[in-house]
């Protein structure tokens, strides 16, 4: 169900039947007819008549025959809908936007394809703009207010939600709501140009292979989105477990256990860490852990996973390169509560770290894999990534676009090995290096 249905119908909706599908079918019709920019500048009583009005005319023109007393229940009932969540309503009807974004009354933007826009729309005054935000709240059961100003989270029909109003903000109450990401496959991610048919048949074979993979970007960049699509390749009888702190992945196999994290109550009690839950995880007999997104300590404990025995796993991390990712996973392993010396943390990161897929976020709103490394250092060496396939951008296009091309680059030798050993096709488009100074390697510190 969605956002928009969920709050509108927030008891048993079961029970609504025919006459439920009968509102949503008006409602529907009548948001195609008004005319957005007019509502938005309308006052709430003025509003609803007009919306009033408008569904009359759709009623009397298509509509089945219905007594006085029915036809006025019914247009209450469509109104009210529509009117649910205000001038937010559309937008969530709209499935080609992924972010809505309302800094305080009067600047809405929306996110769509990629690019950012604002719309010519407004909350009638900061007041009504705070009743939308509590009922968007009120139907996950908390609650928005002075010694409460920031809530985060995912209603139950998988849109995040966050919401921060003033003292803390300095503009009115802020609300951004991104919606539930869309599932892509890596065959809909070539039609985008976020990478090629060469590097999905590397990637392919590596994760088949059970090389460690860590996928790195900036907000936004579509971490879990291709986090989601390489989980695809894993074979079907392989038992997965996905361990995340807002449940986004949506794997097609059968075998699969998905975990969630829990904030601490209002008391502050009953929080249950990533962490946690990846340490739980290894008693559970994974073939597979694919954590959604390392951010605290849990690096260590995942690290230690990689580099004993579970080989294959997945996750990502917020980092804006290759390198950059590695040293992230080590600052974040050095948070959790166990002190483990910074040189044996090194070690730790070069045996379980395979692989990073560093994706970046173009001007133009793209999202592309720029580089595939392969961590090719050992022990206390310093950390050694050799390029496998990297995006070459050009200067943008009047068009406002980035164009550009991916190249590729031999593999190490061990790379080849393992994948050999696993009896994965090695790619051809990359080849395999004869010795070391044809690899594209860079050092790390
Ligand atoms: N390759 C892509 N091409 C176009 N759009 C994409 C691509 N990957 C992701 N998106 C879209 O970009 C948005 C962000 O994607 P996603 O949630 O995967 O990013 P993220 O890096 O995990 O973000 P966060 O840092 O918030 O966790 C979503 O709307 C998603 O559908
Ligand atoms: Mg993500």
């Amino acid at each position: 169900m969605s956002l928009r249905a969920r709050i509108s119908t927030p008891e048993e909706h079961g029970s609504r039947g025919e006459d439920g599908h009968l509102v949503a079918s008006y409602r529907a019709k009548l948001l195609e007819e008004i005319d957005l920019a007019e509502m938005s500048s309308l006052a709430a009583a003025d509003r609803r008549a007009r919306l009033e009005r408008v569904l009359g005319h759709i009623i009397s023109r298509e509509g089945p025959v219905l007594s006085t007393v029915e036809r006025s229940q019914l247009i209450r009932r469509v109104v009210d809908e529509a009117l649910g969540l205000g001038i937010l309503e559309p937008l969530l009807e709209d499935a080609s936007i992924t972010e809505i974004m309302v800094n305080g009354p009067d600047a809405i933007f929306v996110e769509r394809g990629g690019r950012v826009e604002q719309l010519p729309l407004r909350f009638v005054s900061a007041d009504q703009l705070m009743q939308t935000i509590e009922r968007i709240v009120s139907t996950v059961n908390r609650r928005v207010d002075e010694s409460n100003p920031m809530v985060d989270a995912r209603l139950p029909s998988g849109e995040r939600v966050n919401v921060i109003i003033p003292p803390l903000s300095l503009t009115g109450p802020i609300l951004t709501i991104r919606r539930f990401p869309r599932s892509f496959t890596l065959q809909e991610l070539i039609a985008f140009g976020s990478l090629d048919e060469h590097m999905v048949y590397l990637l392919a074979g590596l994760v088949q292979a059970k090389f460690n993979i860590i996928v790195s970007g900036a907000t936004g960049t579509g971490k879990t989105t291709l986090l989601n699509a390489l989980s695809g390749l894993i074979p079907a009888h392989e038992r997965i477990i996905t361990i995340e702190d807002s449940a986004e992945l949506q794997l097609q196999q059968t075998h699969v256990v998905r975990l969630e994290s829990r904030p601490p109550n209002v008391e502050g009690k009953g929080q249950v860490t990533i962490r946690d839950l990846v340490r739980n995880s290894l008693r559970m007999r994974p073939d597979r852990i694919v954590v959604g997104e390392v951010r605290g300590g849990e690096s260590l404990d995942m690290l230690q996973a990689m580099s004993t025995g579970h080989d294959g796993s997945l996750a990502t991390v917020h980092a804006n390169s290759a390198e950059d990712a590695l040293t992230r996973l080590q600052t974040l392993a050095s948070m959790s509560d166990v002190e483990v010396p910074f040189v044996a943390l090194h070690d730790q990161i070069n045996s379980a770290v395979d692989v990073i897929v560093q994706l970046t976020r173009f001007a133009d709103g793209a999202r592309r894999i720029t580089e595939i490394a392969l961590l090719d250092s050992h022990g206390s060496e310093p950390y050694r990534l050799a390029t496998a396939a990297r995006f070459e951008a050009q200067p943008m296009t009047p068009d406002g676009r980035v164009h550009g091309t991916f190249r590729y680059f031999p593999l190490p030798r061990r790379t080849a090995d393992r994948l050999y050993m696993a009896s994965q096709p090695l790619p051809q488009a990359f080849g395999v290096a004869r010795s070391a100074d044809q690899l594209a390697t860079r050092e790390a510190r």
